[in-house]
């Protein structure tokens, strides 16, 4: 079994539906590391030895999000700039993250008509978060595409929302327990575009 780290931000937890849902329908899981950043670090005082230490000690890290301004919320650039230090995570001495899966997990407001080449949000998802797959490269870390919940709003039924937690949770179940089909999960635009096609039932 693998073990799961998920660095999760979300600056208005109070008022979160979608992400408050998926991290309830993953956070007791065996092996899963559930890292609440604003909680942790209400100041932006990131504890850089012990995010370090937590990466080091997992074997998949995800980074939970809703969409802000077509990113993750600030904290996690700020996570980025101050614990993924030269010599660390890259440079020639860099090899801690090496090896390990790297996924975001998104939730949006924009749907996906809207995150097409010159429509509403002019570029695909894929494209806006182009810079975590140049990161993850630069680390050498084993990119996949993202798990994304996207359309979502304050109207969206519960049933919906539900159903994409337990998605959510199929998911990280998988990466962990090395049911996933990593090869074949690389060639769908999303993690979740066709779940059953790349994971092997238990
Ligand atoms: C400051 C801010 C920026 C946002 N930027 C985007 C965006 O760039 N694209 C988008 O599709 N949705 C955007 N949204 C909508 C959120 O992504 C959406 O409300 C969130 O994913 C819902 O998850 P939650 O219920 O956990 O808050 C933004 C919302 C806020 C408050």
């Amino acid at each position: 079994m693998k073990k799961v780290l998920i660095n999760f931000a979300h600056p208005a937890r109070a008022r979160s539906k979608i992400n408050s849902a998926l991290r309830a329908a993953v956070e007791d899981l065996e092996g899963v590391t559930f890292n609440d950043l604003y909680a942790t670090y209400p100041d932006f005082l990131i504890d850089v030895k012990r995010e370090q230490r937590l990466c080091e000690e997992h074997d998949i890290l995800i980074f939970q999000h809703p969409f802000y301004w077509y990113s993750t919320p600030a904290i996690m650039k700020e996570w980025l700039d101050v614990v993924l230090e030269n010599g660390w995570a890259y440079g020639s001495q860099g090899k801690a993250l090496k090896g390990k899966i790297f996924l975001q997990a998104i939730t949006a407001g924009g749907d996906n008509n809207t995150y097409q080449k010159g429509a509403y949000n002019q570029f695909t998802i894929r494209e806006l978060i182009s810079p975590y797959l140049a990161m993850a490269k630069l680390c050498k870390m084993e990119w996949l595409p993202p798990f994304v919940v996207l359309g979502i709003h304050r109207g969206t039924p519960d049933e919906k929302i539900q159903a994409y937690a337990e998605e959510y949770r199929r998911t990280v179940i998988a990466l962990r327990d090395g049911t996933l089909d990593i090869v074949q999960a690389r060639q769908g635009q999303y993690i979740n575009s066709d779940l059953n096609s790349i994971t092997r039932r238990q």
